[in-house]
Formats: C-alpha cells, structure tokens, sequence
C-alpha cells in the first residue's frame, strides 16, 4: 500500500464537517464578543442575541416549510426532539408502528416505553427496494395505532422512505405520523406541510451544518395541547408561576438555550439559503454516483440498494468478504485519512434486515457539502489497495 497523507472527511451521517466559514465565524462572535444569556434581560447585547435566536427559528421554519414558527422547537440534538415526541405523545396501552430502519434515537425510547407505560410496538420489515413494506403498514394499522414512526432516510442505507404514502395511510386509519429527518434536512428538500407529517424531529449538526448541540422538533399547530413539556423550568416569562408556560416556544424550551449553536446554526442556514439544499442534494447524487460505479470496478465489494432507485441521501455503506468492516474502517484512517464509520450506526434492525448484523455491520461513506470528485476518486484508489493486498 502508498502511504497518503491527508484528511478526508466522510462520515457526516453522524454529523457534518466542515461547517460553512461563517459558522466558526457566528460561534465565535457570540462567544467573544456577545456572551449573554437568550430572553433573560433588556440590554442592548441581550436584544442582539435574541433577534439572532428568532432569526434561526425563522430561517429553519422557512426551509422545513412548517405551518408555524412558533411551534417549531429547539433541541439539543436529534436524540432529544425523538424523545419529546415520543415521551409525551404515547400514553399506557397506547400503540405505535414504526420500522426495521430507525435509529436508537427511536428504538430506546420506544424499548423504555414498552416498560414503562406498556406502550406496545409493531416494527415493519422493508421491502425489496429498501423501502418500507406498505402493505404490511396497512395490514398493521387495522390495530388501533397512536402513531406511526419512521425514518425519512435511513442511516444505513441512504434510501428514503414513501412519506407521503405512509402519512395518507395513517391518518385514515386516525393516527399520528413523526418523522425522523435526522438523514434528510439540508441533504434532500424537506416541507412538512408538503409531507403532512404530525411531528418532524431532526438535528441541526448534520446536513443542516449547524454546530454540535442543536436540533429542533416541529409540531403541527394543535398537538401541542397533547404534547407535555419534557423538561420544566426558567425560561424567563410569567416567573410569578409555578407552572410551566402554556405558551409556544417556551412550553418545551426550558434552562439556557445553546447560544452559541445556534448564532452558528443561524449562519449555517444563511449559507445553506444561498447554495440551496436542492443543488447539495444535487452534488450529493452525483457524488454517490460515482462512488457506486467506482465501487463496481473493484472485485467482492457488496454495496446495498444502490442501483438508483428509488432516491437517496449521499450514504453508501458496503462490505468485502475479504476483510471486516472495523478493519477496513480502521485501514481507511490509518494509511489514508480518510474517515468512515463501521459497526451497526446505532440501527441494529437496519443490519439485520439487509443481513450484516452477524458480521459487524458495515463501513459507511458518507458525503457532505464540501466533500469534491477528487476526494472520491482517492477513496475508490484507497478502497483498491487495501482489498488488493488482503
Ligand atoms: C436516522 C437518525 N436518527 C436520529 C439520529 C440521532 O441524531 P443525534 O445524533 O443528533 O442525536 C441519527 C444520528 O445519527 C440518525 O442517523
């Protein structure tokens, strides 16, 4: 093997990097030169970081295309706008659809709530495509169902899901849909209004290129009568009670927010206004693209659902019989830079659907806004010479 030097970046499916220059930019400004608290006083340097912090909520509103800014809440992470949801949407008995794809994010709380609330849970499998099984979806939502849970694109496969499908179907049936975009916002055009999903839940640090510590939950207006704050406590209005304020965005946005995530965040969706998501998208498929046929040249490389259909997010996750996933991985960073994630990507029933979970999983490329055909071509020549020498 020719030992290369450089640092490829390749797994912003857990989170992205680089972020745009005007994000560092953003953090640091607020961190040196602005530093107070959001919506806890009436200083001038106070009103500057509040107007920045609508500002983001703006912005996100603007390009999920929610029905209300005002009920579209911040999070810490993706992790944290799943839990909200699902804590305070399913109550004991209650029963939730939700499949072979989602992430930890979703299959811990659900496995809690199993316990704790006797919440009951149908996984769907998928289907020849990656996709899920919709007949399966409408067979299952005969039960009475509360919600329906699904990823908008797996992390594993980068296929995504028949969203608008799947809500048609639940709602007839009475039931609720989230949707976990934590694959999706900011790599592929996303409109909850055009979705007509109940909740959507996603991180800002992943294609939305904001900083780690960001995420959001949006709620169709109306839920959040259902919907139970979380977590309660300061948030600098009616401090006289001692009831969590009814009121929206306040009701689920307790304790200081992550300012300094969210002035990047705000920068990072000023950025991302200009380039738009439908070009990144765009160059993300190109990208893939070129993976997918490179890949092809080398012999025993296994890829999955990547014949080009139906669309995807720029993920590509592949095994060889010549080597483990951790080792190709491991390879990948020591002699080449470049930085993959092997292992199951915290999505155990997405590795024993596609039939990996028994040999660890696999190594997963994937590609962000500033990842170049240069960099892919260097992978394709890196992935060639370790398969080669084995
Ligand atoms: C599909 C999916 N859902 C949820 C999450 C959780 O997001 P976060 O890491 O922001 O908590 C991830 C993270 O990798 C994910 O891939």
């Amino acid at each position: 093997m020719t030992e290369q030097r450089q640092r490829i970046y390749l797994d912003n499916a857990a989170t992205s990097f680089p972020k745009p220059p005007s994000v560092y930019d953003a953090v640091n400004e607020y961190q040196t030169e602005l530093g107070g608290a959001v919506g806890r006083g009436a200083t001038q340097v106070g009103a500057r970081i509040q107007s920045r912090v609508d500002r983001c909520r703006n912005r996100l509103a603007k390009l999920l295309d929610v029905a209300s800014q005002q009920h579209l809440f911040f999070t810490f992470n993706g992790t944290d706008s799943l839990n909200l949801a699902l804590h305070g949407i399913l109550n004991a008995g209650d029963h939730v659809v939700t499949t072979c794809w989602e992430h930890n994010s979703v299959l811990r709380p659900l496995h809690a709530l199993a316990t704790s609330r006797n919440v009951e849970t149908t996984f769907l499998g998928g289907d020849e495509l990656g996709q899920i099984d919709l007949e399966q979806l409408k067979a299952t939502l005969a039960k009475k169902t509360k919600l329906v849970c699904t990823t908008h694109a797996s992390n594993v496969t980068g296929i995504i899901q028949p969203v608008k499908q799947v809500v048609e179907l639940a709602h007839a049936a009475g039931a609720y849909v989230l949707l976990d975009a934590a694959q999706t916002v900011g790599h592929f055009p996303v409109s909850m209004r055009e979705l007509n999903v109940d909740f959507l839940a996603c991180p800002g640090h992943k294609g939305l290129l904001g900083p780690l510590g960001t995420g959001l939950l949006a709620i169709r207006p109306g839920l959040e009568v259902e919907l139970p704050s979380h977590r309660q406590g300061g948030t600098g209005t009616t401090s006289e009670s001692e009831s969590q304020p009814e009121s929206l965005p306040e009701k689920y946005e307790s304790g200081n927010h992550n300012a300094p995530g969210l002035f990047g965040l705000e920068a990072a969706l000023g950025w991302l206004e200009t380039e738009t998501v439908e070009k990144i998208h765009l160059q993300g498929q190109k990208l893939t693209k070129q993976f997918v046929e490179g890949l092809r040249a080398l012999p025993s490389i296994e890829t999955y659902f990547t014949d080009g259909e139906p669309d995807r997010v720029s993920l590509v996750s592949l095994n060889t019989d010549k080597l483990e996933p951790q080792v190709l991985c491991s390879l990948l960073d020591e002699h080449f830079g470049i930085e993959t994630r092997s292992g199951l990507h915290c999505a155990p029933r997405a590795h024993a659907e596609i039939g990996t979970q028994a040999r660890g999983g696999t190594t997963r490329f994937s590609f962000g806004a500033f990842n170049t055909p240069e960099q892919i071509d260097v992978t394709l020549e890196a992935i060639g010479q370790i398969v080669a020498s084995f």
